[in-house]
């Protein structure tokens, strides 16, 4: 009955890109009626202890590519509430988060009615704070299981990761206000592009798995963000298909899309032709019809410079962030653009973020990027949320905690909670409701 009486209050979500009203003096125009607003956070990075995971692992193993490992996190899966209470304090109205397959379903056919009840729990409290709850299903980290047995690259792991996805919407599907499948899907095909150091560490990364496939006993060991794109792609190109169909099957009805990692990849010095095969490489079997979706959900970072000879670095005196690509907000516009061009599908901003220990580099941030959005929906196009990466400083995969994307410092003694100058920003053009 909770649940029912949570859902008669809960938060709605937006029609599109109707009529902003009228402008304020400072060029400033109300959001779409029901825009989202609010930030992303995923499971693995935030909640701490998912030793069932094929990240767990690779964390674990010698080899590990990591800097450290994921350990207690942001310990949010006990303190999901205080989370909760912040983003709703701030003033947003949304919260995007993952659910962890590997404590959902720890061993092969084993699912844990009490991982299912904790994240009923999350998605209650979501709607009780005002917070439409916008799910992942999952991002990047699977149980080690399935990695043990190929992961995506097996013939049948498309129909179990589907069957996770079918077992979780009958749970949670009542209570989701959208969702995405895959957190960037492309990132396989990404990351050599975006990091060229990784394509040199391939004997590395192999070496790793190969240390995880001997923990486990098994001859492979398949992380889908350290696979091979032509190996695990075709794969998850399928699972994100089945999943989807799943997913409209079961209980509840919400816009269900694909979340990309999405960087404005530009033409150097007559690189067009380099730079398009690039994009098509990153973004065309995803963006292809034939792949289903409600709606894209555009994550962008920084632009890629593309000239006849390759990817460029940055420009000399280009400023960095502390991830080391370029500080380049603009590019939200150019893949808002891109996203909606290609697929005529709505588009949330489902990511974008930055790695600074300058909190004021991230007001602008996000300051910069709230302006490309307007510029999009003065060009009509559907934009219907802007969620900032990441509501707490967390577990950033190999960097460790070394790099900090959050709004929110968390202290990594005492796990306690400091939101930052920009976390009150965000807070502030939310409650405004001005972009
Ligand atoms: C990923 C996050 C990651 C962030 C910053 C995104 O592409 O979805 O998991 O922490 O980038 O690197």
């Amino acid at each position: 009955m909770l649940r029912r009486s949570l859902l008669a209050g809960a938060v709605a979500l937006g029609g599109g890109a109707t009529a902003a009203a009228s402008a304020p003096a400072d060029g400033r125009l109300a959001a779409p009626k029901g825009f989202l607003w609010g930030t992303a956070i995923s499971a693995h990075q935030s909640e701490g202890n998912n030793t069932a995971s094929d990240s767990w692992l690779n964390e674990h193993v010698s080899g590990s590519l990591f800097r450290e490992p994921s350990g207690d996190a942001c310990d949010s899966y006990s303190r999901y509430a205080e989370d909760l209470a912040i983003a709703h304090r701030l003033g947003l109205n949304c919260h995007r988060f993952g659910i962890e397959w590997a404590r959902i379903e720890p061993e092969q056919g084993a699912f844990s009615q009490a991982a299912l009840d904790h994240y009923e729990r999350v998605l209650e409290m979501c709607h009780a704070s005002g917070l439409a709850p916008v799910l992942t299903f999952n991002h990047f980290t699977v149980p080690r299981w399935f990695a043990a047995r190929g992961g995506f690259e097996a013939a049948d792991g498309p129909d179990l990761f589907a069957r996770f996805v079918a077992r979780a919407t009958q749970r949670l599907g009542p209570l989701v206000s959208a969702a995405t499948i895959f957190n960037e899907g492309n990132a396989p095909s990404l990351i050599p592009v975006l990091v060229p150091a990784s394509v040199k560490a391939r004997p590395l990364i192999d070496r790793m798995l190969a240390n995880s496939a001997r923990a486990c006993g098994s001859e492979r060991f398949s992380s889908w963000v350290f696979a091979k794109a032509e190996a695990v792609e075709p794969g998850m190109l399928r699972a994100h298909a089945q999943a989807y169909a799943a997913i409209k099957a079961g209980p509840g009805r919400f816009p269900v899309g694909l979340s990309l990692s999405m960087q404005d990849i530009q033409a150097v010095d007559g690189g067009e032709a380099q730079a398009e095969e690039v994009r098509r490489r990153l973004y065309a079997q995803w963006l292809d019809p034939r792949t289903p979706s409600d709606f894209v959900g555009v994550q962008t970072y920084t632009r890629i410079r593309v000239g006849p000879d390759g990817v460029r670095p940055p420009l000399p005196g280009a400023e960095l962030t502390a991830a080391g690509y370029e500080y380049y907000p603009a590019a939200l516009g150019a893949m808002i653009r891109y996203a909606s061009k290609m697929t005529g599908k709505p588009v949330y901003v489902t990511e974008s973020g930055i790695a600074t220990d300058d909190d004021s580099r991230r007001v602008s941030f996000i300051d910069e990027g709230l302006s490309q959005v307007r510029a999009c929906l003065g060009e009509g196009i559907d934009v219907r949320g802007y969620m900032h990466w990441s509501l707490l400083d967390n577990f950033e995969w190999t960097a460790g905690y070394k790099q900090h994307f959050g709004l929110v410092a968390v202290d990594r003694q005492t796990f306690k909670r400091t939101p930052k100058a920009s976390a009150h920003h965000l807070g502030q053009r939310a409650r405004s409701n001005l972009i």
